[in-house]
């Protein structure tokens, strides 16, 4: 087989590929149903036309790459809006953020200060779909991406944000500061798209960075201060 032969197939199997996942999510998932997912305003944007249109979107390279994108899952209007950066492979199986290994940790940790993505939380990342072998994303794959986040904001109204990890706090609050840093303290995130309905709306939000859960199951060293940063979060919701 010669080297443009091989290039063809190549070229050929990577079209079959990208066919194939797509009529996978196709036949096996629909964008997921957000209960109580009521837009603020008549014809206003809601959780579930960004789904939709997360499903549908071709903006960034992962797209060809991923089985499921992962919109998100949580209440809406949540105490805290937990962003992770992007999915790994059980979620992109799945379709839902945070269902693997440091998916079950993360629960703990959110359990140990009474947070759940069933009651009062709400769980996505910075990026929708797999980074390929869960590479970092790229910058412009995260800045294809950001305004599906900016709008789940919106929509969401959460009290806080919690981000996990480097890559969601770097994103979150635009600077390559490392999250030795940027943890463990409040910001103001200021949101990038006014609320629908401005009623009760504060205009900043409080942003706390902590450990990523995949870092805390590589350096158990690291659960003393994530867990000193969930109860500055704790403390800041009970007063
Ligand atoms: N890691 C993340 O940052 N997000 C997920 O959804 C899963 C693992």
């Amino acid at each position: 087989m010669t080297a443009e032969d091989k290039t063809r197939l190549a070229l050929l199997l990577d079209t079959a590929g990208a066919f194939l996942r797509d009529c996978h999510w196709r036949e096996r998932k629909a964008p997921p149903v957000f209960e109580d997912d009521v837009p603020a305003e008549p014809g206003g944007d809601s959780l579930e036309t960004i789904a939709v249109e997360i499903h549908e979107c071709r903006a960034c390279g992962l797209c060809g790459l991923r089985i499921l994108p992962v919109p998100g899952e949580g209440v809406p209007q949540p105490r805290v809006l937990v962003i992770g950066e992007a999915p790994g492979s059980e979620e992109d199986e799945r379709g839902k953020p945070f269902v693997g290994v440091a998916g079950h940790l993360l629960d703990r940790m959110l359990a140990s200060v009474n947070l759940s993505r069933t009651t009062n939380c709400f769980i996505t990342n910075t990026v929708k779909c797999r980074p390929p072998g869960n590479r970092d994303p790229s910058p412009e794959e995260t800045a294809s991406c950001a305004p599906f986040l900016a709008r789940q904001i919106r929509v969401l109204r959460p009290a806080y944000i919690l981000c996990m990890g480097r890559i969601a706090a770097q994103t979150m609050l635009r600077t390559g500061e490392g999250i030795g840093r940027l943890r463990g303290k409040f910001f103001d995130y200021t949101p990038e798209y006014p609320p629908d309905n401005n009623a009760a709306i504060a205009p900043v939000i409080p942003l706390i960075a902590t450990y990523h859960p995949s870092a805390l199951l590589r350096d158990a060293e690291l659960k003393r201060p994530a867990w000193e940063d969930l109860k500055k979060l704790l403390a800041r919701i009970q007063t």
